[in-house]
Protein backbone atom coordinates (compact mmCIF):
# COMPACT_ATOMS: atom_id res chain seq x y z
CA UNK A 1 0.00 0.00 0.00
CA UNK A 2 1.28 3.69 -1.10
CA UNK A 3 1.97 6.02 1.80
CA UNK A 4 -0.24 8.32 -0.23
CA UNK A 5 -3.06 6.72 0.86
CA UNK A 6 -3.48 8.23 3.97
CA UNK A 7 -4.36 11.34 2.03
CA UNK A 8 -5.93 12.15 -1.01
CA UNK A 9 -4.64 15.86 -0.94
CA UNK A 10 -0.61 16.39 -0.97
CA UNK A 11 0.12 20.03 -0.55
CA UNK A 12 3.53 21.42 -1.52
CA UNK A 13 5.26 23.43 0.36
CA UNK A 14 8.31 25.66 -0.71
CA UNK A 15 9.02 28.33 2.18
CA UNK A 16 11.34 30.92 3.27
CA UNK A 17 11.90 29.98 6.62
CA UNK A 18 11.68 27.08 8.73
CA UNK A 19 9.45 28.89 10.96
CA UNK A 20 7.13 29.84 7.77
CA UNK A 21 7.19 25.80 7.13
CA UNK A 22 6.05 24.61 10.49
CA UNK A 23 3.09 27.40 10.79
CA UNK A 24 2.34 26.02 7.40
CA UNK A 25 2.63 21.89 7.77
CA UNK A 26 0.21 23.09 11.32
CA UNK A 27 -2.13 25.01 9.43
CA UNK A 28 -2.37 22.11 6.72
CA UNK A 29 -2.69 19.39 9.19
CA UNK A 30 -5.83 21.36 10.93
CA UNK A 31 -7.45 21.52 7.49
CA UNK A 32 -7.15 17.86 7.83
CA UNK A 33 -4.03 16.79 5.58
CA UNK A 34 -1.76 15.24 6.92
CA UNK A 35 0.36 13.93 4.10
CA UNK A 36 3.13 17.00 3.01
CA UNK A 37 5.78 17.44 -0.01
CA UNK A 38 8.95 19.52 0.93
CA UNK A 39 9.79 20.51 -2.53
CA UNK A 40 13.71 21.01 -3.07
CA UNK A 41 13.80 24.58 -4.69
CA UNK A 42 15.75 26.23 -2.37
CA UNK A 43 19.11 26.20 0.05
CA UNK A 44 16.76 25.48 2.98
CA UNK A 45 14.00 22.70 1.76
CA UNK A 46 15.85 20.09 3.64
CA UNK A 47 16.15 22.30 6.70
CA UNK A 48 12.35 22.91 6.60
CA UNK A 49 11.39 19.41 6.29
CA UNK A 50 13.36 18.99 9.66
CA UNK A 51 11.66 21.15 11.05
CA UNK A 52 7.92 19.91 10.45
CA UNK A 53 9.13 16.70 11.44
CA UNK A 54 10.46 17.93 14.55
CA UNK A 55 7.86 19.91 15.51
CA UNK A 56 4.36 18.41 13.84
CA UNK A 57 3.52 15.16 14.58
CA UNK A 58 1.11 13.03 13.27
CA UNK A 59 2.22 14.42 9.60
CA UNK A 60 4.26 12.36 7.06
CA UNK A 61 6.26 14.51 4.98
CA UNK A 62 8.70 14.02 1.93
CA UNK A 63 10.56 15.16 -0.11
CA UNK A 64 9.88 17.12 -3.63
CA UNK A 65 11.93 18.10 -6.78
CA UNK A 66 14.48 15.85 -5.97
CA UNK A 67 16.51 15.09 -9.16
CA UNK A 68 19.77 13.55 -8.39
CA UNK A 69 20.86 10.11 -6.77
CA UNK A 70 22.94 12.73 -4.56
CA UNK A 71 19.82 14.50 -3.46
CA UNK A 72 17.90 11.79 -2.45
CA UNK A 73 20.98 10.18 -0.13
CA UNK A 74 20.29 13.49 1.66
CA UNK A 75 16.84 13.73 2.03
CA UNK A 76 17.08 9.82 3.42
CA UNK A 77 19.68 11.51 6.14
CA UNK A 78 17.26 14.58 6.74
CA UNK A 79 14.09 11.63 7.57
CA UNK A 80 11.95 11.94 4.44
CA UNK A 81 9.27 9.53 4.44
CA UNK A 82 8.74 9.60 1.02
CA UNK A 83 10.23 10.82 -2.21
CA UNK A 84 9.08 12.75 -5.47
CA UNK A 85 10.64 13.26 -8.78
CA UNK A 86 9.42 15.29 -11.80
CA UNK A 87 11.33 12.67 -14.16
CA UNK A 88 11.90 9.42 -13.80
CA UNK A 89 15.39 9.10 -12.60
CA UNK A 90 17.16 5.37 -12.17
CA UNK A 91 19.86 6.66 -9.23
CA UNK A 92 16.72 8.75 -7.17
CA UNK A 93 14.39 5.26 -7.44
CA UNK A 94 17.80 3.50 -6.65
CA UNK A 95 18.50 5.23 -3.57
CA UNK A 96 15.12 5.69 -2.37
CA UNK A 97 14.32 1.74 -3.06
CA UNK A 98 17.64 0.95 -1.46
CA UNK A 99 16.28 2.62 1.98
CA UNK A 100 12.94 1.44 1.73
CA UNK A 101 11.03 4.62 0.76
CA UNK A 102 8.42 5.05 -1.44
CA UNK A 103 9.70 6.96 -4.83
CA UNK A 104 7.08 8.76 -6.75
CA UNK A 105 8.65 10.09 -10.24
CA UNK A 106 7.01 11.91 -13.07
CA UNK A 107 5.76 10.67 -15.58
CA UNK A 108 3.65 11.52 -18.74
CA UNK A 109 3.85 8.60 -21.85
CA UNK A 110 2.98 5.57 -22.15
CA UNK A 111 6.53 4.30 -22.75
CA UNK A 112 7.54 6.55 -18.98
CA UNK A 113 5.01 4.73 -16.94
CA UNK A 114 6.30 1.16 -18.78
CA UNK A 115 9.65 2.99 -17.90
CA UNK A 116 8.55 3.35 -14.21
CA UNK A 117 6.94 0.18 -14.23
CA UNK A 118 10.00 -1.90 -15.44
CA UNK A 119 11.71 -0.59 -12.64
CA UNK A 120 9.34 -1.98 -10.21
CA UNK A 121 7.30 1.09 -9.23
CA UNK A 122 3.61 1.12 -8.74
CA UNK A 123 2.63 4.49 -8.11
CA UNK A 124 4.25 7.33 -10.11
CA UNK A 125 3.61 11.08 -10.22
CA UNK A 126 1.43 12.66 -13.49
CA UNK A 127 3.33 15.85 -14.51
CA UNK A 128 2.38 18.25 -15.83
CA UNK A 129 -1.05 17.10 -15.21
CA UNK A 130 -3.32 19.57 -16.94
CA UNK A 131 -0.67 20.29 -19.81
CA UNK A 132 -0.45 16.66 -20.48
CA UNK A 133 -3.73 15.89 -20.79
CA UNK A 134 -5.35 16.55 -17.40
CA UNK A 135 -7.77 13.18 -16.43
CA UNK A 136 -8.79 12.22 -20.01
CA UNK A 137 -4.89 11.63 -20.41
CA UNK A 138 -4.40 9.79 -17.03
CA UNK A 139 -7.93 7.69 -18.18
CA UNK A 140 -6.34 6.53 -21.03
CA UNK A 141 -3.01 5.96 -19.15
CA UNK A 142 -5.44 4.13 -16.66
CA UNK A 143 -7.10 1.91 -19.00
CA UNK A 144 -3.95 0.41 -20.09
CA UNK A 145 -1.83 0.08 -17.02
CA UNK A 146 -4.32 -1.15 -14.68
CA UNK A 147 -2.06 -1.70 -12.20
CA UNK A 148 -0.77 1.48 -11.63
CA UNK A 149 -1.99 4.11 -9.30
CA UNK A 150 -1.45 7.96 -10.00
CA UNK A 151 -0.47 11.23 -8.28
CA UNK A 152 -1.26 14.17 -10.78
CA UNK A 153 0.18 17.28 -9.94
CA UNK A 154 0.80 20.41 -12.06
CA UNK A 155 -2.36 22.33 -12.34
CA UNK A 156 -4.44 21.04 -9.75
CA UNK A 157 -7.05 23.18 -9.05
CA UNK A 158 -9.90 23.01 -6.42
CA UNK A 159 -12.42 23.43 -10.20
CA UNK A 160 -10.37 20.17 -11.61
CA UNK A 161 -9.64 18.24 -8.30
CA UNK A 162 -12.73 16.50 -8.26
CA UNK A 163 -12.51 15.28 -12.12
CA UNK A 164 -9.44 13.47 -11.08
CA UNK A 165 -10.34 11.80 -7.80
CA UNK A 166 -13.09 10.54 -9.50
CA UNK A 167 -10.26 7.78 -11.45
CA UNK A 168 -10.04 5.02 -9.68
CA UNK A 169 -6.11 5.11 -10.28
CA UNK A 170 -5.52 8.59 -9.14
CA UNK A 171 -4.23 7.47 -5.05
CA UNK A 172 -3.65 11.21 -4.54
CA UNK A 173 -3.20 14.61 -5.95
CA UNK A 174 -0.68 17.27 -5.40
CA UNK A 175 -0.33 21.01 -5.68
CA UNK A 176 0.37 24.31 -4.33
CA UNK A 177 -2.74 25.99 -4.72
CA UNK A 178 -3.12 24.78 -1.32
CA UNK A 179 -0.14 27.12 -0.02
CA UNK A 180 -0.41 30.73 -1.69
CA UNK A 181 2.65 32.75 -1.27
CA UNK A 182 -0.29 35.73 -1.47
CA UNK A 183 -1.40 34.05 2.26
CA UNK A 184 1.60 32.67 3.41
CA UNK A 185 3.43 36.53 2.68
CA UNK A 186 0.78 37.94 4.87
CA UNK A 187 1.19 35.32 7.94
CA UNK A 188 -2.93 34.34 7.19
CA UNK A 189 -2.04 30.71 8.20
CA UNK A 190 -6.02 30.48 8.28
CA UNK A 191 -6.46 30.73 4.55
CA UNK A 192 -4.13 27.59 4.51
CA UNK A 193 -6.65 25.65 6.47
CA UNK A 194 -9.27 27.02 5.13
CA UNK A 195 -7.91 25.70 1.33
CA UNK A 196 -6.86 22.54 3.38
CA UNK A 197 -10.53 21.55 4.70
CA UNK A 198 -12.52 22.88 1.01
CA UNK A 199 -10.04 20.07 -0.86
CA UNK A 200 -10.70 17.49 1.53
CA UNK A 201 -14.63 18.21 1.39
CA UNK A 202 -14.11 18.04 -2.62
CA UNK A 203 -12.60 14.72 -2.06
CA UNK A 204 -15.16 13.80 0.41
CA UNK A 205 -17.80 14.54 -2.34
CA UNK A 206 -15.68 11.88 -4.33
CA UNK A 207 -14.62 9.49 -2.25
CA UNK A 208 -16.92 8.82 0.69
CA UNK A 209 -14.05 6.81 2.23
CA UNK A 210 -11.75 9.40 2.92
CA UNK A 211 -11.87 9.50 6.50
CA UNK A 212 -12.33 12.28 9.16
CA UNK A 213 -9.43 13.74 10.09
C1 LIG B 1 5.11 20.23 -8.88
O1 LIG B 1 6.16 20.50 -8.34
O2 LIG B 1 4.65 19.10 -8.84
C2 LIG B 1 4.37 21.30 -9.61
O3 LIG B 1 5.15 22.43 -9.81
C3 LIG B 1 3.12 21.68 -8.93
O4 LIG B 1 2.31 22.32 -9.81
P1 LIG B 1 1.22 23.38 -9.32
O5 LIG B 1 2.01 24.56 -8.79
O6 LIG B 1 0.44 23.71 -10.55
O7 LIG B 1 0.40 22.75 -8.23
Amino acid sequence: MSILSTSPVVPLIQADSTDVAVKTAKALKAGGLITLEIVWRNEIAMDCMEAISEEVSGITVGAGTVLTGEQAEEAVRRGAEFIVSPGLNNEVVAVSKANGLDIFPGIVTPSEAQAAWNLGLRTVKFFPASLSGGPAMLKALSSVFQHMQFMPTGGVTPANLGAYLEIPSVIACGGSWLTPASEIDKSNYDAITTLAKSALEIARGVRPEVRQT
